[in-house]
C-alpha cells in the first residue's frame, strides 16, 4: 500500500526519527530526512544514524533548520505526508534555555505547518509529550484533560505544538494526528535520558543519582511500540476528512524509579550505588497513559515489557546491537 508513497521525517537523524526513518523504509515508503544536526548531544550518534539510514535505498537527507520555511517548503514538496519529530527534546534543561526551546519547538512547527499549507500537503503526524499532563492530571492521563498547567517550558512547546497543529486542521483543512509521546527508550536512546544515563553509569562501576526517594514513576514506552503508534497515526491520517485527534502512545505500565534501577542492575549483573538527591523542577511525579483511544483509532497494541525492553536495552548498550 505504501510503495511510491514519500513521507518527510522531521528529526530522522534522532533517537525516535531513526526508528521511524528505517521502519518506514521496510515497509516500502521513500523517506526523506530533514535534521540540522542541533548540537543537544553528540553528533556522531546521529551522522551514524543517517549513514545507516543512506544505505537503504529511498532514503535522502535535507540537512536543514525547521525553521527555514523557504527549505521547509522545498523539504515537503510532493510528499505524502509529514511526520514531525524534530524538536529540542529535555524537561529540565528547558528551564534554562526557555527562549531556545520556544524558538525550535513552537517557531519550528509553526513554520513547517505554513510550508505544508503552501504545498498543499495536509497530512501530518505531530510528536507530542506526555509532558503536556503536568503534575495535576489525574491518571491515567485521558486525552479529554485539559492539559493546561505544564511544568517545565519544553512542555508548554509542546502543548503549543499541538494547539498550533489544532489550527491548522481549523482553518486550513488538515489532518493531524498529534501523538502524546510517554518516555521512549530503546536502542541509541539520547543519552541524556535516564535508562541510557543509569547504563552508562552502571558499566563504569559510578553511583546512580536517584531522584528521590524513588517512588516517582514513569509510563516507559518501548520505541518498537513507538513505532507500531506512528505506523497507525500513518493510516489514520491517509483518510480523507479534515480532523485533529490527540492521541496517547504509552504502554500503560508506570515503573517506580526504584523498581527501574534495581532491574537495570539486574539485568546488568551489578548491584547498584545509590545516591539520592531531591527531584529536580520540571520533572512530573508520576506519568500514566491511558492508551483506550490508541487501540481504538490507531489499532495500537503495545507488545514489549520493560523488563522485556531493559534487556534488549542493555543488550544493544554492551554489544552496539540495535
Ligand atoms: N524520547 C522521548 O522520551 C520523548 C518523549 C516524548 C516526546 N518526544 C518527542 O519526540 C521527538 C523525538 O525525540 P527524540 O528523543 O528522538 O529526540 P532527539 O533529540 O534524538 O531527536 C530530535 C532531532 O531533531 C533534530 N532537530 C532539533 N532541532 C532542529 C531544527 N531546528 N531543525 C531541524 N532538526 C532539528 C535534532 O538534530 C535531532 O536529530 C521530539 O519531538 C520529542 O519532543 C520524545
Amino acid at each position: 500500500m505504501s510503495s511510491n508513497r514519500l513521507a518527510v521525517v522531521t528529526g530522522a537523524a534522532g533517537f525516535i526519527g531513526g526508528h521511524c526513518s528505517r521502519a518506514l523504509l521496510e515497509d516500502g515508503w521513500a523517506v526523506r530526512g530533514v535534521d540540522n544536526f542541533e548540537p543537544f548531544y553528540d553528533r556522531s550518534i546521529k551522522e551514524t544514524t543517517i549513514r545507516e539510514l543512506s544505505r537503504l535505498s529511498r532514503f535522502s537527507l535535507v540537512e536543514a533548520d525547521l525553521r527555514d520555511g523557504p527549505a521547509m517548503q522545498s523539504a515537503v514538496a510532493g510528499a505524502d505526508v509529514v511526520i514531525h519529530l524534530a524538536a529540542r527534546a529535555g524537561v529540565r534543561p528547558s528551564l534554562e534555555q526557555p527562549e531556545l526551546y520556544t524558538s525550535i519547538n513552537v517557531l519550528g512547527t509553526a513554520t513547517l505547518l505554513e510550508a505544508c499549507r503552501r504545498a498543499g500537503l495536509r497530512r501530518l503526524v505531530f510528536g507530542s509529550s506526555s509532558s503536556v499532563y503536568g503534575d495535576s492530571t489525574p491518571v491515567p492521563f485521558h486525552e479529554d484533560a485539559p492539559a493546561t498547567d505544564p511544568i517545565s517550558p519544553y512542555a508548554a512547546t509542546k502543548r503549543a505544538g499541538e494547539l498550533l497543529c489544532g489550527v491548522y486542521v481549523q482553518a486550513h483543512r488538515f489532518r493531524i494526528a498529534a501523538l502524546r509521546l510517554f518516555t521512549v527508550y530503546g536502542p541509541r536512546q539520547r543519552p541524556d535520558l535516564a535508562i541510557h544515563r543509569f547504563t552508562k553509569l552502571l558499566s563504569e562501576g559510578q553511583p546512580i543519582e536517584q531522584y528521590g526517594d524513588g517512588s516517582s514513576e514513569r509510563d516507559y514506552t518501548h520505541v518498537d511500540d513507538i513505532v507500531r503508534g506512528i505506523r497507525g497515526a500513518l493510516d489514520w491520517v491517509a483518510s480523507d476528512p479534515p480532523a485533529f485527534e490527540i492521541v496517547n502512545l504509552g504502554e500503560a505500565r508506570t515503573v517506580r524509579l526504584d523498581y527501574l534501577i534495581e532491574l537495570i542492575g539486574k539485568t546488568m549483573g551489578v548491584t547498584p550505588q545509590i545516591r539520592t538527591t531531591p527531584m529536580p523542577p520540571g520533572d512530573v511525579r508520576r506519568t500514566f497513559a491511558d492508551i483506550t483511544k490508541a487501540r481504538r483509532l490507531l489499532g495500537y497494541d503495545p507488545q514489549v515489557s520493560i523488563e522485556e525492553g531493559i534487556q534488549k536495552f542493555v543488550r544493544w548498550y554492551q554489544g552496539g546491537i540495535s
